[in-house]
């Protein structure tokens, strides 16, 4: 491993109006070491990130890059010296293609005229996507490509500008098992050519695999670092929270009340096939699979976004086909989706405002918010409950954290009172601290008569969560299993298809 500090933060501060996202912190990264940055939601990791590649100016503090102090005026700017970013949320252009994304900012020009040289660079992206095994069209327009492959073009485009510091801010958060593996084989390479990689997640497995060393921040503020080898999830999970957890998943015994939802030989074209199950109030069913096996189309299905094909659905026994989500909504069902920059949250819409949008109705008199303060109330009731972290309920959802934003959607749906609550990864960027406080809210609606479908690729959470599990395979229904029959095995080779056994009716 180097030993040479590439990059030296020193006493760096940065304040928003109302809160202090860093203060008088430290880092040192080294060449040739994977550093994790470690720290709840809100803790200031991205923020950080974006310090360091000129997204931010700094308010106070230092940064050196190869012994000299460097202040970047612009993330072109970071590029140039080497630095470069996959951000928390994505950062493309939905409406360029592959290859224009990757060139972005380091456009290649041929000639005495300097023109752009679009064969060149399309030859290069395509280099470039066979060195990651990517099986990617560079000329497709970035906004057709779902969710994880858009993270794997925004890790080519690292790779293609040779930088000597990597960062990954939350890089694994949408990718498939297979692609996380592939990312970390991308990550060994980089570090054996010398380069020093900044790691985030809220992952301690993929924090124990792929990083040598590791900085801790809490509420702003250095905490401490230390070789991964030489401490344990315990105790750097305390160096984070200032406490341990003793427990990620609630113990958990269903009253089923009647039927809820039946849904019968459900099918999608080109997305899912024929699926069936039935769901009871009180219970928790979890839908598992791989990235891509139809999972959130089912889900859209039920929600009304999306029609189906084929198959019915009924709904306290009668014959449900819901024509949209707002008809969702009103018939008692509430989906928490997966993209919340996209679905999920109003981004410039105060967190009061995003809250309160699905019973905006309920909480005013005739249409009119007559009383504010019944706003306010029901806000921070919910608020609370998911421990928002932010300068208050006032300021815009997107200067909340990435993990602080998907709370707020988990809140935005508590108090429609669902019958139905679907969950499209709900623990997606949540820290190790919150999750086992959204893991007991879960609990605590089912315990309510709530049904709930709960759609993680995380298969310890299924497994923690669920009372009977469903698992989907590139949109075939394998097998419905009872969490007591389930282990982690068996649910694996179900979703990647390695077993076909009679698929249960449940
Ligand atoms: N542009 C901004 N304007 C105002 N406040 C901001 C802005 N960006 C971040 N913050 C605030 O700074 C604090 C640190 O946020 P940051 O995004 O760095 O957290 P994080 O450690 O990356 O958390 P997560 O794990 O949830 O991604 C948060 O309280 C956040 O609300
Ligand atoms: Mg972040």
């Amino acid at each position: 491993m180097g030993e040479r500090a590439l990059v030296e933060v020193r006493n760096l501060t940065k304040i928003f109006p109302g809160i202090r996202a860093l203060d008088d912190v430290h880092l040192t990264l080294r060449c040739g070491e994977v550093h994790a940055l470690i720290g709840e939601n809100g803790a200031g990791k991205s923020t950080l990130v974006k310090v360091l590649t000129g997204v931010y100016t700094p308010t106070d503090g230092t940064i050196a890059l190869e012994g000299s102090e460097v202040s970047f005026k612009s993330a072109i700017d970071a590029q140039q010296a080497g630095i470069v970013a996959i951000h928390q949320e994505a950062s493309m252009f939905p409406e360029l293609s592959v290859t224009e994304n990757i060139f972005m900012g380091h456009h290649l020009r041929r000639g005495r005229a300097r023109t752009l040289d679009w064969k060149a660079m399309r030859t290069q992206t395509e280099e470039l996507l066979a060195r990651m095994q990517l099986d990617i069209d560079p000329d497709t327009l970035v906004k057709n490509l779902s969710t994880a492959k858009r993270h794997m073009v925004e890790i080519t485009k690292a790779l293609s500008l040779d930088a000597k510091l990597v960062i990954m801010d939350e890089p694994t958060s949408a990718l498939t098992a297979r692609e996380v593996e592939d990312l970390f084989r991308i990550v060994r390479s980089l570090k054996e050519a010398g380069k020093a990689i900044l790691f985030i997640s809220h992952k301690f497995d993929e924090i124990f695999e792929i990083c040598d060393y590791y900085t801790v921040y809490r509420d702003g503020q250095y905490i401490g670092e230390g070789r991964v080898d030489q401490s344990s999830e315990d105790q750097i999970i305390k160096m984070m929270i200032g406490r341990s957890i003793d427990q990620l998943y609630p113990d958990h015994t269903p009253t089923l009340g009647q039927e809820i939802l039946k849904v019968e030989q459900l099918s999608q074209l080109g997305a899912f096939k024929d699926v069936s199950f039935s769901l009871h109030e009180g219970e928790i069913l979890g839908l598992f699979g791989l990235v891509g096996a139809g999972r959130t189309e089912v889900a859209r299905t039920i929600f009304g976004i999306d029609r189906a094909s084929g198959g019915s659905i009924s709904f306290d026994g009668k014959r449900f086909e819901p024509k949209s989500a707002m008809h969702a909504m009103k018939a008692g069902i509430a989906l928490v989706p997966e993209d919340r920059q996209r679905q999920g949250l109003v981004l410039k819409m105060s967190l009061t405002h995003n809250i309160s949008l699905p019973v905006l109705k309920t909480l005013s008199a005739k249409g009119v918010v007559t009383t504010k303060k019944r706003e306010q109330r029901y806000v921070l009731e919910h608020g609370q409950q998911m421990e928002i972290r932010a300068a208050g309920y006032h300021v815009d959802a997107e200067t909340l954290s990435g993990g602080n934003q998907q709370k707020v959607v988990l809140a935005k749906w508590i108090g429609t009172k669902p019958r139905i609550l679907i969950l499209d990864e709900p623990t997606k960027g949540i820290d190790v601290a919150t999750k086992a406080a959204v893991h007991q809210f879960i609990c605590d609606m089912a315990s309510q008569g709530v049904a709930v479908i709960l759609i993680s690729s995380e298969l310890p959470e299924i497994l923690g969560m669920s009372d009977r599990i469903l698992v989907m395979h590139e949109g075939r229904q394998m097998a419905i299993l009872d969490a007591s029959e389930a282990t982690a095995e068996t649910v694996m080779r179900h979703a990647i298809a390695t077993v076909r056994e009679e698929v249960h009716h449940g």
